[in-house]
């Protein structure tokens, strides 16, 4: 039998390799971005009381009422808007869900989606299995920042939608206000969506403010903002997320939403509900991966690598110029196998094989976990 596939230049992620190396090593494993330390025992027992109590069967298809109405709470008291939390907020199986959602609900044959790199890996497969085109824009670097001017040049009269990403995986940058007025410059009086993927919405440091485009009136009705439990409250392994954006949206995500999964795991969907009504649940998150990440600077700007800020996201980019001339992928390879360090070469966040000798680091770690990751970079 012939199977033709529909991703062709698809293989199993870097993140996978990694991961794997990291355990056939040994190493101390900085590559994938999921937290080595335990969840809340009060979230765990949350969802063993609504096990108990019998809600164990399909939740609305939407997301259960208590979720949805929590959500928005929290969207309306951070972002200054209030949704309609029948119409207008959708529990998700992940972020990533939300997204091949909301990119199979609106791409069509040749339509072009603005994304911009280093993007992370889940919206261009989806832009292409719905028979669209990915239009990359290069964010510049050593600061990862927008050309807006690029991104003014790159639209057409195919544009469909533009991918933003902040705080930024993996480069940890965060968007400006400004950014967002370019945004709605450049959109104003087009059909283009915006999908704005904010799944560390609250992982952001020092006087940095997350730039929601929930917060952008002018941008509302076009836009979709997308979040992660998983990351909000170190429990990737749940998958559970939402979209939220204008009910004229919303309702054509909601279409393609009820054949993908119909509905997300209820008890969980229930004790996120009350958990995430205590505020401090989230808000303390920033302060928390603040630490993480100072701990790991203070090895990290004593070795022979150059550090690249990271304003938010739990992940820190390390240039390693200084060190050798080999190109990323060889290089984490290679700490991974003599160092027993596993990182991310950021070349695989690109379209093409830029080689800016980066590597990401993933400090969603116990403290124990940073040090000896830190030890290991003063080696090197
Ligand atoms: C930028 C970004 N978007 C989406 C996701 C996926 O989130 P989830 O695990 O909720 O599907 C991730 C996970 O690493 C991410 O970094």
């Amino acid at each position: 039998m012939r199977i033709q596939s529909k991703l062709p230049s698809v293989g199993t992620t870097i993140f996978t390799k990694m991961s794997a190396l990291a355990n056939q090593y040994d190493a101390v494993n900085l590559s994938q971005g999921f937290p080595d330390f335990e969840v809340d025992s009060e979230l765990i027992e949350l969802v063993q009381s609504h096990m108990r109590k019998g809600n164990n069967q399909y939740a609305p298809m939407t997301g259960a009422p208590a979720l949805r109405n929590a959500i928005g709470s929290k969207i309306a008291k951070l972002y200054n808007v209030n949704l309609d939390c029948d119409e207008e907020i959708v529990v998700t199986a992940g972020a990533t869900q939300a997204i091949f959602t909301a990119i199979s609900a609106f791409v069509k044959k040749d339509d072009e989606v603005i994304v911009f790199t280093p993007a992370y890996d889940c919206y261009d497969p989806a832009i292409e299995l719905n028979g669209g085109r990915t239009v990359f824009v290069k964010l510049k670097s050593p600061d990862y920042t927008i050309d807006w001017m690029e991104v003014k040049n790159k639209v057409s009269d195919k544009t469909r939608m533009i991918i933003l990403n902040t705080p930024h995986n993996p480069t940890g940058s965060v968007y400006k206000e400004s950014d967002f007025t370019e945004l709605s410059e450049i959109t104003k009086g087009t059909d283009i969506i915006v999908l704005s993927d904010e799944v560390y919405e609250h992982i952001i440091f020092e006087e940095n403010m997350h730039q929601s485009v929930l917060r952008f009136s002018d941008l509302f009705d076009r836009s979709l903002v997308v979040a992660s439990f998983g990351k909000t409250f170190h429990v990737t392994g749940w998958k559970l997320g939402y979209i939220a954006g204008p009910k004229s949206l919303m309702t054509e995500f909601t279409k393609v939403h009820q054949f993908n999964v119909f509905c997300c795991n209820h008890p969980m969907q229930l004790a996120i509900a009350e958990y995430i009504s205590k505020e401090e649940n989230y808000e303390r998150l920033g302060g928390f991966y603040e630490e993480k990440r100072d701990l790991f600077l203070q090895a990290a700007s004593q070795s022979r690598f150059s550090v690249r800020p990271s304003m938010g996201t739990y992940f820190q980019l390390l240039d390693y110029s200084r060190i050798t001339d080999e190109n990323d992928v060889d290089f984490a390879i290679r700490l991974t196998k003599e160092f027993q360090l596993a990182s991310i070469p950021v070349s695989v966040f690109y379209n093409d094989p830029e080689q800016d000798k980066v590597l990401r680091f993933c400090f969603a770690k116990k403290d124990s976990t940073i040090e000896k990751a830190g030890e290991i970079l003063l080696k090197i």
